[in-house]
């Protein structure tokens, strides 16, 4: 960026010369346009116009008086008034003037002040447990409010999701649904990508389909579910071989009813043939802290938040015999 320039918004300083020349040349024209005009002597008193012609309508009659001077200062006045614009704010091109405002700076600024006065609403809320945020009715007013605003297109004004986006309100989570996974899946964002092509043809992916469909208990077609299941082993390894995949890492459980992509055998079909990548974009740097321990709150609060794990004595009936030899 070069000193005293504005951030260029043209892609080559073709535009930015092209531009100033432009203005430029509208003011010299304008002031050789006066100059010329000043030439013409104002009357002399007692002096009459001359009459031009012809004459119209029988009587209309045009005189060739000179221009008022007061009129022409005026102008002359605007003139000025234009070039130390020019100087002061940006207009010439690129050049971002002396006093370097820009409208983009001014929205920033009025921006800060506003989230500044409206950190103050927010700020009670940080730092407090979200569970205990999540309950509290101003919190979920003004979560409800961050959430149309920011999250509403992808999600739903209501969290429900769309073919894509997860549902927000049901109790099956993509990456958990615990306090502070939902808070770190607004924070950070969240990608999962699944590649296409792994069951081979369509024939093929229909096939597994099926057999997803029957882990799932859904109704499929026994036969192509049979055939299915052998080229499951290429999904195993992702989903796991009970298709009920893994959290942390972003692999749905494919025996739920909670689809982000559609559970029919078609849509399930299409995901297998075409590959899947959903992207949740990261929010902590757009939005802050304070307002991202809301929304998390807020998500978390619109039914399907989950209890965080236990750190330690893990949960009897949840420890497999296996990992709890027996003294
Ligand atoms: C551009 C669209 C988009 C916007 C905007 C967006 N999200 Fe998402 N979000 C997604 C997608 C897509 C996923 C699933 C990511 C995947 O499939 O890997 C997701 C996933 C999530 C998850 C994890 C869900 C789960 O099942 O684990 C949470 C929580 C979430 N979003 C909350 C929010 C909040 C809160 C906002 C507003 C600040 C927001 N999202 C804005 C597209 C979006
Ligand atoms: C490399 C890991 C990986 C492998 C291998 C894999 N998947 Fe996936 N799969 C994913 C991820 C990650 C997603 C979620 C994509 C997203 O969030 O946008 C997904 C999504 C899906 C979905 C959509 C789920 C929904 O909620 O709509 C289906 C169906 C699916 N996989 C089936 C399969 C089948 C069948 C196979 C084997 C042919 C397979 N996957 C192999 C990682 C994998």
């Amino acid at each position: 960026m070069i000193e005293g320039y504005a951030v260029p918004d043209f892609i080559s300083d073709f535009w930015h010369y092209y531009i100033a020349a432009i203005t430029a040349a509208g003011i010299l024209f304008s002031l050789w346009l006066l100059k010329s005009q000043s030439s013409v002597k104002p009357l002399a008193p007692g002096e009459q116009a001359e009459l031009m012609h012809p004459v119209w309508d029988g009587d209309l009659q045009e005189l060739n008086n000179p221009l008022p001077r007061w009129w022409m200062w005026m102008f002359y006045l605007l003139i000025v008034f234009g070039i130390v614009y020019l100087v002061i704010f940006p207009g010439m091109g690129k050049y971002a003037g002396m006093l370097g405002w820009s409208s983009a700076q001014e929205w920033q600024d009025e921006k800060t002040r506003v989230d500044a006065e409206f950190d103050k609403e927010f700020q009670p809320f940080a730092g407090q447990d979200l569970m205990a945020v999540a309950a509290d009715p101003k919190a979920k007013e003004m979560g409800g409010h961050l959430f149309l605003t920011y999250c509403s297109q992808c999600h739903g004004s209501s969290g429900q999701g769309a073919t894509g986006f997860p549902d927000l309100t049901d109790n099956k989570w993509l990456f958990g649904g615990a306090p502070d996974d939902v808070k770190a899946s607004i924070v950070n964002g969240r990608v999962a990508e699944m590649p296409g092509g792994l069951a081979g043809d369509v024939q093929g992916a229909k096939e597994v389909a099926n057999y997803v469909l029957l882990l799932g208990g859904k109704p499929h077609d026994a036969a192509l579910a049979a055939t299915g299941k052998e080229k499951f082993a290429a999904c195993a390894g992702c989903h796991g071989e009970d298709g009920k995949g893994m959290k942390a890492a972003g692999f749905p459980d494919l025996t739920d009813d909670a689809w982000q992509y559609g559970g029919s055998e078609a849509a399930i079909t299409e995901s297998i043939v075409k590959g899947r990548k959903g992207g949740m974009p990261a929010q902590l740097e757009q939005l802050g802290e304070n307002k991202v321990h809301l929304l998390a709150a807020y998500v978390w609060g619109l039914g399907g938040g989950q209890k965080p794990a236990p750190v330690a004595p893990p949960v009897p009936d949840a420890a497999a015999p296996a990992a709890a030899p027996a003294q």
